[in-house]
C-alpha cells in the first residue's frame, strides 16, 4: 500500500525525468553505491556495488580492475552462463539479446527510480530493469519488467528480478532455515564453487523453510559487528529461487520467482512485472546490514512501520478451540488488568451449520458460532471497551474445509485438479481456495469487510494461513495457462491484501501462516507483523528471533509470553526468562491469565510497564546482537539502540547450565563512547540489585568493557532454578 502511495505521489510530484544516452550511471544512497554501464545499444552492465565511491576512486573505477557484468543476464548467447531471463520467443527462437533503447530517472520523494529499457535485437521484445535508490536509507530496489510485443505470445522460462555479480573470495552466505515450530535458524557457509540454491514451493506462505533473504559475508566467516556484508531479499510472498553460481573468479547472485512450474506465456502487448529485489551494503557486519534492512523496511514497506505496537492476549495456547463468551471475557479482564491494550479471539469462534470445534471443518463459514457467542462478536468488542482495550479477532480467509457450507456451495474454488482427487490438508479436509479467481479475490475481501462493517471498533486481525498449494490445478484458469498457478495466486493475494488497505489503513493485521510461514518482504507492505512461530518456548524463540531478526526488525516479530511446560517442546522456564525473552520483540501474552498464580501476574503486570517504557527503543531502533545462541556458548545477548543513542535495552539470556561455567564479560556495542548513561535493570526478581543497579558508565567502557552477568538470581533457595536473563535499560544522563 505504501508503494502505490509512493508511485502516486511520484507521479503527482515527479520532480525530473530526465533522459541520459549513454556512459556510467552512479546510484547512490546515503552510504552504498551501484554503478552501472548503460551505452546505448549494448546490454546494460553492473560495473561496481559496495561502500559510496568518492570522486576520484569512480573516475579511476576502471583502471582498478574491475570486470563489468551483464545486469540481467538472458539466455541465448552465452549459452554456458547462469541467466537470469529465459525466453521461448514467437517463432520458436530461444536466444535474448538486449541493446539499450533508453534510459530514464524519476524523482520521487526520498528516492529516485532509474528505468533502463532494453529491446531484443532482432523482435520487437522489451526488458525495463529498474532500480529504486533510496536517499535517505541504505537500500537498492531493484525489478524488472518484460513487455511482448511479439506477433504472438511468448513464452517466460525464467524472469529474476534482480542480479548481482560478486567477485570471487573468502565469501560466506548466511541465510535462515527451519521448519513448523522451528523457523529461523541460520546456517552460515563458505560459498565454495558450485551452486547454492534456495528455494521454496509451498505455494502459499515462503519462509517456513528457508527464506527469501540472504547476507554475503566478503571477509570471510560472517562477523556481527565487523566486515563488509552484502544483503539481499526478495520482496515476494510465494514461490521463489535463490542461486549463487560460483564459477571461477565470480559469485553470481540471482534471485526471482521460483520458475519451476511456473513458466508464463506473456501475450501480446502484456507486460510482466517482477517483484522487487531489495539489496543493501554495510561494512558493519551482519548487524549492519540487518540495521539497514530494518531502518528501509520500518519507513518505506511494513504497514503502519511508523506506530507502536500493542500490547496483546491472544487465547490460542490459552483455551485453543474451547472459546465462550464468560471464558473471553474474562480473559480480557485479565490482560487489562496486567496492563495490556488489546485481546486478540483465535481460532474456533466461527462456524453455523458446522461449528469449528477443531482443525477440520468451517473454514470459509465466517459467521459466528452462537452456541459459543449467543451475543456475537459486537458484545465481545463492547466488553472490549469496558475493559478499557482493544478487540482483535483470527480469520484465515485463503481457505477452506470440505466441511463447510463454503465448499458445498464452491467446489470449483478450490486449487485442486479439476479431473483429480481432492489432496487435503490440516484436519484431512483443509483446503486452499484460488485466489487467481477474481470472485475469490471477492470473497476474501469480504471476509475482512463484513467483519469490519459490522465491528468498525475491531483493532486487529490475525490473518492465518496453515495449508500450502498441495495439488496443481486451477479450475479458473484456462488449460494452457496452469502453469500460472502459483503467480496468479499471490497476484490474487496482493489485489485483496491492496483492497483491505486501501480501506482499513490503520487495522493491525498479523500475518500468520502456521507461526513463521509468512516472514517476507512481500507481504509486509500490507501487514502490521508476523508470528515468528508456533512454538512460544523462550529458549528456542531466542534462537528463532535471532535468525528472523537478520532482516526484520523487532516490531514486525510478534513474541508472546508463555505457560510452561511449553505446549511444543514440553519445557519449563521460569516466567522471568519468558518474559524477558518476549520483550525483546512485539511483545504479548500467549497463556490462560487464570491459570497464573497471583505473584505470576503481578511479575507480568510489571513487566508491561516496563515495556511500554522501553517499547519506542525496541521497536524503533537500531539491532546490535552481540553474541549468538548459535555459536555454541552457554548464553547470547543482543540490544537495541535509540537512533540518537541516548537510549538502549541490554538483553542477557543464559542459554545452558553447568555449574563452574564462565561468562566472559559481553562487549556493548551501538553506544555513544562519550555519553554517560545509568544502568536499570528491568524485571528484577533478585532480593538484591546487581552492582551496577543505578551506575553510571561511558558508552566507551560499555562497548570496551562490558558489564559482568551474574550466572544466577539471587533467589530464595526454594525459588532457584536453572534458568537466568537480565533486561538493563541505559538511559543517557
Ligand atoms: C495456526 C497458527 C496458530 C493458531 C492456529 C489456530 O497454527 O499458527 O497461532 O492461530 O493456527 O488454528
Amino acid at each position: 500500500m505504501k508503494r502505490i502511495l509512493l508511485i502516486t505521489l511520484c507521479l503527482l510530484v515527479s520532480l525530473a525525468c530526465m533522459a541520459q544516452t549513454k556512459g556510467p550511471i552512479r546510484l547512490q544512497t546515503p552510504s552504498t553505491e551501484l554503478v552501472l554501464n548503460a551505452w546505448e545499444g549494448r546490454d546494460l552492465q553492473i560495473a561496481y556495488f559496495g561502500a559510496r565511491l568518492s570522486d576520484v576512486d569512480f573516475q579511476n573505477l576502471r583502471h582498478s580492475g574491475v570486470r563489468s557484468h551483464s545486469a540481467y543476464p538472458s539466455y541465448g548467447n552465452w549459452c554456458a552462463g547462469e541467466t537470469a531471463l529465459g525466453v521461448t520467443h514467437a517463432n520458436g527462437s530461444l536466444v535474448t539479446d538486449l541493446g539499450i533503447v533508453s534510459v530514464e530517472t524519476v524523482q520521487e520523494e526520498n528516492a529516485s527510480v532509474t528505468r533502463i529499457r532494453m529491446k531484443e535485437k532482432l523482435f520487437p521484445f522489451y526488458v525495463t530493469v529498474c532500480y529504486r535508490v533510496y536517499n535517505d536509507v541504505d537500500m537498492i530496489e531493484t525489478w524488472s519488467e518484460i513487455e511482448n510485443q511479439e506477433k504472438k505470445p511468448v513464452t517466460l522460462t525464467r524472469f529474476d528480478s534482480g542480479f548481482l555479480p560478486v567477485s570471487y573470495g573468502n565469501t560466506w552466505v548466511s541465510h535462515l532455515y527451519g521448519n513448523w515450530a522451528n523457523e529461523g535458524r541460520v546456517a552460515q557457509e563458505p560459498l565454495e564453487q558450485g551452486m547454492k540454491v534456495i528455494k521454496n514451493k509451498d505455494g502459499a506462505r515462503n519462509s517456513h523453510s528457508a527464506h527469501a533473504e540472504v547476507m554475503l559475508s566478503l571477509d570471510g566467516k560472517p562477523q556481527e559487528n565487523a566486515g563488509r556484508v552484502i544483503g539481499a531479499a526478495l520482496c515476494y510472498s510465494g514461490n521463489y529461487e535463490i542461486r549463487i553460481d560460483t564459477e571461477g573468479e565470480w559469485h553470481r547472485f540471482f534471485a526471482g520467482i521460483n520458475p519451476d512450474n511456473s513458466y508464463y506465456k506473456l501475450e501480446k502487448g502484456e507486460t510482466f512485472i517482477t517483484p522487487a529485489l531489495a539489496i543493501t551494503y554495510s561494512n558493519e557486519g551482519l548487524s549492519g546490514a540487518s540495521r539497514n534492512f530494518h531502518r528501509w523496511g520500518r519507513k518505506y514497506m511494513l504497514a503502519n512501520g511508523d506506530k507502536e505496537r500493542k500490547i496483546l492476549l491472544n487465547s490460542w495456547e490459552g483455551v485453543y478451540f474451547n472459546i465462550n463468551e464468560p471464558g473471553m471475557d474474562k480473559m480480557m479482564e485479565d490482560i487489562a488488568y496486567m496492563g495490556g491494550e488489546l485481546f486478540v479471539m483465535d481460532d474456533g469462534w466461527f462456524g453455523e451449520k458446522y461449528p469449528r470445534l477443531t482443525d477440520n471443518s468451517s473454514l470459509g463459514d465466517w459467521k459466528v458460532d452462537r452456541n459459543k457467542l449467543p451475543n456475537g462478536i459486537g458484545w465481545l468488542v463492547e466488553q472490549a471497551d469496558k475493559h478499557g482495550i482493544r478487540f482483535g479477532i483470527w480469520i484465515e480467509p485463503e481457505m477452506t474445509n470440505t466441511t463447510s457450507e463454503l465448499y458445498e456451495k464452491h467446489p470449483d474454488w478450490v486449487v485442486n485438479d479439476p479431473e483429480r482427487h481432492l489432496s487435503t490438508g490440516r484436519g484431512g479436509t483443509q483446503l486452499v481456495l484460488d485466489l487467481g479467481n477474481p470472485e475469490v479475490q471477492d470473497f476474501v475481501f469480504s471476509i475482512v469487510d463484513d467483519l469490519m462493517t459490522e465491528n468498525p471498533k475491531i483493532d486487529y486481525i490475525k490473518w492465518d494461513a496453515n495449508m500450502g498449494i498441495q495439488s496443481h490445478g486451477s479450475h479458473y484458469l484456462t488449460m494452457d495457462k496452469q502453469s500460472h498457478l502459483y503467480i496468479e495466486y499471490h497476484r490474487g493475494f496482493a489485489k485483496v491484501c491492496e483492497r483491505i488497505r486501501a480501506k482499513y489503513p490503520d487495522l493491525t493485521i498479523q500475518a500468520c501462516a502456521s507461526g513463521g510461514g509468512r516472514a517476507n518482504w512481500g507481504v509486509l507492505p500490507w501487514f502490521d507483523e508476523f508470528w515468528v512461530s508456533d512454538n512460544t518456548d523462550a529458549l528456542q524463540r531466542i534462537h528463532m528471533q535471532w535468525g528472523t531478526s537478520y532482516f526484520f526488525p523487532a516490531i514486525t516479530m510478534a513474541s508472546h509470553i508463555s505457560a510452561t511446560p511449553n505446549h511444543t517442546v514440553f519445557r519449563t522456564t521460569s516466567l522471568k526468562y519468558r518474559i524477558d525473552v518476549a520483550m525483546s520483540g512485539r511483545l504479548g501474552m500467549e497463556i490462560q491469565p487464570r491459570n497464573m498464580t497471583q505473584e505470576e501476574r503481578d511479575l507480568c503486570r510489571k513487566a508491561i510497564a516496563e515495556y511500554k517504557e522501553i517499547r519506542p527503543v525496541v521497536q524503533f531502533g537500531d539491532i546490535y546482537r552481540l553474541k549468538s545462541p548459535f555459536e555454541g556458548e552457554p548464553f547470547a545477548s543482543m540490544m537495541y539502540c535509540s537512533p540518537e543513542k541516548d537510549k538502549a535495552v541490554f538483553y542477557w539470556w543464559k542459554t545452558e547450565t553447568f555449574h563452574g561455567q564462565h561468562f566472559p564479560k559481553v562487549k556493548m556495542a551501538g553506544l555513544d563512547p562519550d555519553k554517560v548513561y545509568k544502568v536499570r535493570e528491568l524485571n528484577r526478581i533478585d532480593r538484591r540489585p546487581l552492582s551496577c543497579e543505578g551506575k553510571t558508565f561511558t558508552g566507551r567502557f560499555l562497548m570496551e568493557t562490558g558489564l559482568a552477568m551474574p550466572m544466577k538470581h539471587i533467589v530464595d533457595y526454594n525459588r532457584q532454578d536453572d534458568w537466568s536473563s537480565r533486561v538493563l535499560y541505559l538511559e543517557a544522563q
